[in-house]
């Protein structure tokens, strides 16, 4: 590929930035000097730009803890989202895998490996995804015997069986809260769900998705990169 093309898919600069760059010697490869932006380069060249060494990775994967108020789209013209959470230098090709509503928060997987966002998303895979809730109403053994059976919605729309899992209940306060975990994910799946059983979620937060869980030292807003242990857990 070309030289401006690796810098730029790296995240070090946008092309026009980095063709002035390259032309004014600020890149190095293999030990020459070029300042040729549409020198050929591949993923085994040494390549330095202004001082540092920049490596060439196809994908990248980050955890990111999603703080309530931002939208999970990869751009947006008024709106912050999760990808301007992601520090520079940062890849321009990244998506979020899913989407949480703007008021939840918790684990979102942010790449660019196209592949494995399908593998997590595809209805057919059933990846379990677990929340934990907060409610405004009262959860009973009842409507956890209901998010078992698969429950039907107001709209007609049938949900996979779930397992809901309550963890207290404050009869004073008129709230809940639970962990449930689901294996679709659809519009504003799980909100709906407490709903359909006369509770409304005031609180919303994902802990896990497939093999990968929240890191609880991340706090809102933050992110890492993925670990290897938990890459090879996601079979990439
Ligand atoms: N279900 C919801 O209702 N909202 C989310 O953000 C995720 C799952």
């Amino acid at each position: 590929m070309r030289l401006d093309k690796y810098l730029s898919d790296m995240g070090v600069g946008t092309r026009s930035e980095l063709k002035k760059d390259i032309r004014k010697g600020g890149a190095v490869v293999d030990g020459e000097v070029i300042k040729d932006p549409g020198h050929s380069v591949d993923a085994s060249s040494r390549v330095v730009f202004k001082g540092s060494v920049i490596k060439y990775e196809e994908f990248v994967y980050y955890m990111l803890n999603k703080p309530a108020g931002v939208i999970s789209a990869s751009e947006d013209d008024r709106e912050e989202t999760v990808i301007d959470l992601i520090p520079e230098p940062k890849r321009r090709d990244l998506f979020p895998v899913g989407r949480l509503d703007r008021d939840t928060e918790g684990l979102l997987l942010i790449t660019n490996d196209g592949a494995l966002s399908h593998r997590l998303l595809s209805p057919k895979h059933h990846v379990d995804k677990v929340y934990y809730a907060e409610v405004s109403g009262i959860l009973n053994e009842s409507d956890v015997e209901l998010f078992a059976e698969g429950l039907v919605l107001s709209d007609g729309l049938e949900c996979m069986p779930a397992d809901l899992k309550i963890i207290s209940v404050s009869e004073d306060e008129y709230t809940s809260k639970a962990e449930i975990t689901i294996r679709e994910g659809k519009f504003h799946q799980v909100k709906r769900m407490f709903s359909s059983v006369g509770a409304e979620v005031t609180y919303l937060k994902r802990l896990s998705m497939g093999p990968l869980s929240l890191d609880q030292d991340l706090e809102p807003g933050e992110c890492r990169r993925l670990s290897a242990d938990e890459l090879e857990a996601l079979g990439v």
